[in-house]
């Protein structure tokens, strides 16, 4: 199995260029179900999830093409499937998001229901309910939902927690269901807002996205579309934060500083130089590094997915931080392995406090999860001596080229196969 070996100390610097969002890809290519033509993607990330959704999507019957670089190509007429077998989604739980529009589509899906992950329990149950006040009768059965219903119909839905991929199978079943859905509470993250645009080029009728209320008037059918995925936000975060620890200067391109306005904010009060200037941000890393107290939130709070990276900055900060997990339950697993390299970390229920040390040093680590494996990567480069990360398929889920990248910005960061 392959692993990624960082020799820690070198300041990073130069321009890295932002691939496009695997939590925005993942929808908008589970969309293709619900049109029969053939829709174009561009700027899709190479990443090992986004291999599963194609292969996912190619059991269910769609004709799935690579032609051009970061092009895909999806054709889903003929589809030939109602399931997602328990060996697919086990392989990606975002795989539930094909439930929505094949029910939306076909009338039936069996999907095979999600575990708990590594991060938290993670249930889906406010997608079945939701599916269910718009008609599906829904069973649960030998560890599959099984959900039918004729025509969905339009209905008024209100969502406990605004879940992000709730939002988005929802959103994609009442596209195509009889009058107007109104969904509210839901996800406002800029991955809602490239579905509902996605969507709305296929011809939908979505207004809302980006607001805690989305109103959808349902269509007879949708027609294929021409699609650009928006760039992946996290990863950015992940650069712009590696520059910062290493005192260095990075400019991210092809990035959108509107959709990181959290990020941004909390890495200015860390003492990091921030120029934004269109599609680019250049961060200059301070001399010394200032805590900073994080709470995730959804969006436009802080994300979750760049809670990792950043108690590694607080890891070697001046002072003392508390950063609060309130999205997953479990999602400081990175904890442990940070302190195997010298942090000093103690958690208390969802708050851990970080009190700055002078430096940390390099260790074999693991994660099982993806955000805690591209943290590990950050702490390597600033740690003394070796850090080996291993599990490196965590990371190939959800950053592409990551070693290349850092490399290309004078890191010392290697696979080793
Ligand atoms: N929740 C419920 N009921 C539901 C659904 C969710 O109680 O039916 C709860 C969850 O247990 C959690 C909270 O709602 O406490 C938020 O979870 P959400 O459903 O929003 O997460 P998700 O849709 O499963 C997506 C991203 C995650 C990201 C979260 C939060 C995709 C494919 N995944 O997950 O990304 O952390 O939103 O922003 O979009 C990652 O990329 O590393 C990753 C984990």
């Amino acid at each position: 199995m392959d692993k990624i070996v960082v020799e820690g100390g070198r300041q990073l610097n130069g321009e890295v260029r932002i691939s496009g969002a695997k939590n925005a890809a993942l929808p908008i290519l589970a969309a293709s179900l619900l049109t029969d033509g053939t829709n174009t993607y561009r700027n899709v990330p190479r990443l090992h999830d986004i291999a599963s959704i194609r292969e996912l999507l190619a059991y269910l019957g769609a004709r799935v093409e690579t032609d051009e670089d970061h092009v895909i190509r999806i054709k889903a007429n003929g589809l030939c499937q109602t399931e997602a077998p328990y060996d697919l989604v086990r392989k990606m739980r975002a795989s539930i998001l094909v439930l929505g529009p094949l029910l939306a589509r076909l009338g039936k899906a069996r999907v095979s229901l999600p575990g708990g992950c590594a991060i938290g329990a993670r249930p889906i149950n406010l997608h079945l309910k939701g599916l269910a006040r718009m008609g599906a009768s829904i069973e649960l059965t030998h560890g599959y939902v099984e959900a039918t219903a004729d025509r969905l119909k339009g209905d008024d839905f209100y969502l406990d927690v605004p879940t992000v991929t709730g939002t988005e199978n929802l959103m994609m079943a009442a596209v195509l269901a009889r009058g107007t859905t109104i969904l509210r509470n839901v996800a406002r993250e800029p991955e809602i807002v490239a579905l509902a645009d996605a969507l709305n080029r296929m011809g939908a009728r979505i207004s809302g996205a980006g607001s805690s209320v989305l109103t959808i008037h349902g269509v007879d059918a949708l027609t294929p579309a021409d699609i650009s995925i928006i760039p992946d936000r996290i990863e950015a975060g992940t650069f712009m934060v590696a520059s910062a620890l290493t005192g260095g200067d990075v400019t991210v391109l092809n990035c959108e500083p509107d959709h990181m306005g959290a990020m941004l904010n909390k890495l200015r009060l860390t003492g990091a130089r921030i120029t934004v200037k269109g599609r680019s941000v250049r961060v200059q890393g301070p001399e010394k590094i200032t805590s900073v107290d994080i709470k995730t939130l959804p969006y436009p709070g802080f994300p979750t997915d760049m809670q990792a990276q950043f108690m590694v900055l607080m890891s070697v900060a001046r002072g003392l931080s508390i950063i609060s997990e309130t999205i997953f339950e479990n999602r400081f697993i990175h904890v442990s392995e940070l302190r195997r390299l010298g942090a000093d970390i103690t958690v208390s229920g969802n708050a851990a406090m970080i009190k700055g040390v002078d430096h940390l040093s390099g260790a074999p680590v693991m994660a099982t999860d993806l955000r805690a494996s591209a943290s590990l990567i950050l702490a390597g480069l600033v740690a003394e001596g070796q850090t080996v990360i291993n599990r490196v398929y965590h990371l190939d889920r959800g950053y592409e080229a990551i070693e290349d990248k850092f490399a290309r910005l004078g890191a010392a960061v290697q696979r080793v196969r």
